[in-house]
């Protein structure tokens, strides 16, 4: 047995020339589906926790940290863009460098990335949606925009009466069906093919740059810069045992909103679409990465200047910063930029996944039939999208929100440590392959990659830690059971 074997180079370019897919994306193109996947739930929902709970001011100091480490990942990712410009991001370049189990842990990581994600995504998007028909008067009832999990928590913390919901036993009747609708719509979107799809990515992208500048624009001018003072509060144990502030909430925090820079590795599963891949595709993945973080630290700026941290809002911090200085238009404007805001990192991040299969399915580690049908009209993998929608609409409806969120993060965390630890054995295993990108200063900059991720890593919970050993033995075994004897590698099968 050979779980080290590596695709051949050789093998990655016979790929390139039988492309299926539609060359249809250019520099800009692939920046703005960065962008689209990158701004979301991260920066709309989750910076209100943080900074409420964890960081204060102090959160800019979380963002930079969870950039850097996204920086070091992205270096590494664009120098194996680079050298092997084929869809399947992190799990190709592992598989040509690296070897064959190596790079099936990580696409199983980042199924965590992207399935997982966009449920979470979901989650948020009908929250969002929730927030604005409540701004219209409308209102969907609980048990149908929420999962059971949600409901019983509210129940047993008194905020929901349990006479109103039916049960099936302890658990209560519920399903988020926008989060289940929405996973649907955009899957028809998807089937029908990506430039349709590129173009209502631009659109969304569009209004959420215009809501985000907004935001840094017109808050500028309520800052009272007092709010930033003490800039890290000192650190407390309340009563429950629970540590907040000072240098480790702001890494508690940095773990927190890690989630918010995700996505910026959606632009290397799109190579298979890309005219220029071998440049456009590192220059995308870093200028979208570089854009949204300049944004994240200016919106966090302004909000914990615009409000003291011990008052900002854990449910939608931003439009709650504006409808609290009187500004209801402002809260109308970013409620209906987040609902499309999210809408577009659901379009990249499903959309991701399944060009992750499809790599994996062409290399015979999954079933050809299902993950690496090309629909013959649309150029589209159909049947593994919706499959791939099918699967995640269901989690989505019936899934907490932070458990998939923190789910997401743990398992897309290892991804980064993995592909940054990568790059630097191929530059000692392969020091003459060509490198159109190269990272800097190796290996300070990998072992930084590995040291950060990990470091974040750490600061999420145990009951993450466990899902995701329980995670990673499963993948172990379908590896072993079906993806080994399958793969294209074994010799009878290599063609
Ligand atoms: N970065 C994406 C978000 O924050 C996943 O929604």
């Amino acid at each position: 047995m050979n779980v080290m074997r590596k695709k051949p180079i050789s093998a990655f370019e016979k790929d390139i020339q039988k492309n299926e897919l539609k060359r249809v994306l250019g520099k800009w193109a692939l920046t703005s589906l960065g962008i689209g996947a990158i701004i979301g739930t991260g920066i709309f929902v989750l910076t209100g926790v943080a900074a409420h709970e964890h960081a204060g001011p102090a959160l800019t100091i979380s963002f930079i940290i969870a950039g850097l480490g996204c920086l070091f990942a992205a270096l590494a990712y664009s120098e194996f863009a680079s050298i092997l410009p084929v869809e399947g991001s992190a799990y190709a370049y592992s598989y040509g460098t690296v070897g064959e189990l190596f790079a099936w842990l990580i696409g199983w990581n980042l199924i965590l990335e992207y399935a997982m994600g966009s449920a979470t995504v979901a989650v948020g998007w009908s929250a969002y949606l929730n927030k604005l028909l409540h701004l219209w008067g409308l209102h969907i009832p609980e048990w149908l925009c929420n999962d059971p999990g949600t409901i019983l928590g509210q129940i047993k913390e008194g905020k929901l009466k349990a006479e109103n919901f039916s049960f099936l036993g302890n658990i209560p009747i519920a399903f988020n069906l926008p989060a289940f609708l929405i996973i649907w719509i955009i899957t028809g979107i998807l089937v029908r093919g990506i430039s349709e799809s590129a173009k209502t990515n631009n659109l969304m992208v569009a209004i959420k740059l215009g809501a985000v500048l907004f935001v840094i624009i017109a808050g500028a001018s309520y800052i009272n810069t007092e709010n930033w003072t003490p800039f890290i509060p000192d650190r407390f144990i309340d009563e429950k045992g629970v540590g907040h502030y000072g240098w480790q909430g702001i890494m508690t925090a940095a773990g927190i909103v890690f989630f918010a820079y995700i996505g910026f590795d959606a632009v290397s599963t799109q190579a298979g679409e890309a005219k220029n891949p071998v440049r456009d595709v590192p220059f995308a993945i870093i200028s979208s990465l570089f854009i949204c973080t300049l944004l994240y630290i200016l919106v966090v700026l302004v909000i914990t200047g615009m409000v003291s941290y011990k008052n900002i809002d854990v449910k939608a911090p931003i439009a709650t910063a504006f409808g609290d200085k009187g500004l209801s238009f402002a809260v109308y404007i970013i409620t209906i930029a987040a609902v499309a805001g999210l809408t577009s990192v659901l379009l990249v991040m499903l959309l991701s996944q399944t060009r992750i299969f499809l790599g994996m399915a062409k290399d015979g580690l999954l079933p050809y039939k299902i993950f690496g049908y090309v629909h013959p009209t649309f150029k589209t993998p159909a049947r593994s999208t919706l499959l791939v929608g099918g699967t995640v609409s269901i989690i989505s409806a019936l899934t907490p929100i932070n458990n998939l969120a923190e789910m997401t993060s743990i398992g897309t965390l290892l991804a980064f440590a993995m592909i940054s630890g990568a790059v630097w054995m191929l530059r000692i295993k392969e020091p003459n392959l060509h490198r159109p990108f190269k990272v800097p200063a190796l290996p300070l900059v990998a072992s930084l990659g590995v040291i950060f991720n990990v470091a974040m890593m750490i600061s999420l919970k145990q009951n993450t830690w466990i899902r995701l050993i329980v995670w990673v033995a499963i993948g172990l075994l379908i590896y072993f059971l079906y993806s080994y004897k399958n793969s294209r590698l074994n010799e009878n099968k290599q063609s």
